[in-house]
């Protein structure tokens, strides 16, 4: 890859800047890879001798010993699962990466193994591995389960996904029971309280470390915005709150920043093209899936925010599907939210108040859809806990 091209590879969203609040993985810059070190280690052999290529070598042996995380993906081999992991193996935080899949890990792991950053790849196939595999992560992310085709709807995937969130939750709580988890699987608004509901059962909810991956929202949001209004990218910041399905993805374009002004024209197409943007996906690719790409980007980018929270980086916020109060009828409901060293420190209640009419409405609206899904994910794993029983 070009020196250029690994130069962008940044998460950056948001600068930091005093009035702002820090974005998740605004640092996660690719100035801190050791892909990156080993550029100017290429630089170097060209410039200098063999002084500057021991120097060169101290650098990347001092960027190994820096990450000391270890992250387990449920569902490695998959769409999303391939790009991620790719992704996370650049992490500078991350020493350990962990791939699970029910087939195809093997391939991958070898593949990924060859890249020169720090991680250490491991795979794991099959049930009879799945606690190794899980076995000391700090976050587990999980985008085991089958995507939507055309005409399908989220809640389509339910009769699928939700026994695959099941199974695996129930993994996670047995052999990692402290990890943080993320929740790509979709219908994320149900199975993030199925993954609730198995955790609890098992005596290992903690809700501070389970969260539903809707970073992409963001990232849509982020992209969508910036380039109607023609703002750098780089500035622009949109929280996205409820859930992650339909008319329950709540821009808030009256808190984007930088403040710019939106006719009501302007609110309506942009809240429409981030509600449907998974759609305007799973149609382009005409039944070969939804977004992988741009998911993986955006699962990275949470997976990092994530990790700098352990790592006691004190001023890391997202947005993220979390249990909450902030809307007291849903239990879920999708917040920024500051990540620190035991997962979610804080849901930015403040982010809800003073919103525009149009905004206010919608928020009324949307909140009958998400409770059901919410209900449906809860009754779920009780109707699978009492036909265990019988
Ligand atoms: P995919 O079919 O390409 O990959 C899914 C992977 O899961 C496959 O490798 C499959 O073998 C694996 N899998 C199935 N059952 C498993 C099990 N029991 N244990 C472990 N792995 C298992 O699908 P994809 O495109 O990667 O999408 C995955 C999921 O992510 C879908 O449900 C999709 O709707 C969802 N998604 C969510 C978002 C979001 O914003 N949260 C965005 C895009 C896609
Ligand atoms: C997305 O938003 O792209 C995902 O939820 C996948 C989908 O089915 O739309």
């Amino acid at each position: 890859m070009a020196a250029a091209a690994i130069a962008a590879l940044s998460f950056a969203s948001v600068p930091c800047r005093e009035h702002q609040l820090r974005h998740g993985a605004s640092t996660f810059n690719a100035q801190q890879f050791s892909a990156s070190s080993s550029h100017r280690h290429t630089a170097n052999l060209k410039s200098g001798g063999p002084r500057r290529l021991r120097a060169a070598k101290r650098v990347i042996v001092a960027q190994a010993g820096t990450g000391r995380y270890k992250v387990a993906i449920l569902g490695a081999a998959g769409d999303i699962g391939q790009p991620l992991s790719l992704l996370i193996k650049m992490s500078p935080l991350v020493s350990a990466l962990h791939l699970y899949d029910i087939a195809n890990v093997k391939g991958i792991t070898a593949d990924l193994s060859h890249c020169n950053t720090p991680a250490e790849v491991a795979g794991f196939t099959g049930k009879d591995e799945l606690p190794s595999s899980l076995a000391g992560a700090d976050v587990v992310v999980i985008p085991a389960g089958v995507p939507r085709k055309p005409g399908m709807t989220r809640d389509d995937l339910f009769s699928v996904n939700a026994g695959i969130v099941k199974e695996l939750a129930e993994a996670v709580a047995e052999h990692a029971p402290g990890a943080l988890v993320h929740i790509i699987s979709n219908p994320v608004n149900s199975t993030v309280p199925i993954a609730a509901e198995v955790l609890k059962q098992k005596g290992a909810y903690d809700p501070r470390k389970l969260f539903g991956v809707t970073t992409l929202d963001v990232v849509r949001a982020n992209a969508f915005v910036a380039a109607r209004k023609g703002l750098p990218l780089a500035d622009v910041d949109v929280p996205v709150v409820g859930g992650h399905s339909g008319a329950t993805i709540l821009p808030l374009l009256s808190k984007a920043r930088p403040k710019v002004p939106f006719t009501d024209e302007e609110v309506e197409e942009l809240t429409a093209r981030v509600q449907n943007a998974g759609t305007e996906v799973v149609e382009a690719k005409a039944g070969a899936g939804s977004a992988t790409l741009s998911m993986a980007y955006a699962a990275a980018r949470f997976v990092e925010a994530s990790l700098r929270g352990l790592d006691g980086d004190g001023d890391v916020y997202e947005c993220a599907y979390v249990q909450s109060q902030v809307v007291p009828e849903l239990p879920f409901f999708a917040s920024r939210v500051k990540l620190g060293r035991e997962g979610m420190e804080e849901v930015v209640a403040s982010e809800l108040r003073g919103l525009s009419e149009y905004e206010a409405r919608a928020l009324e609206a949307l909140k009958p859809q998400l409770k059901a899904s919410i209900d449906k994910g809860v009754a779920y794993v009780q109707q699978q806990q009492e036909a265990a029983l019988n």
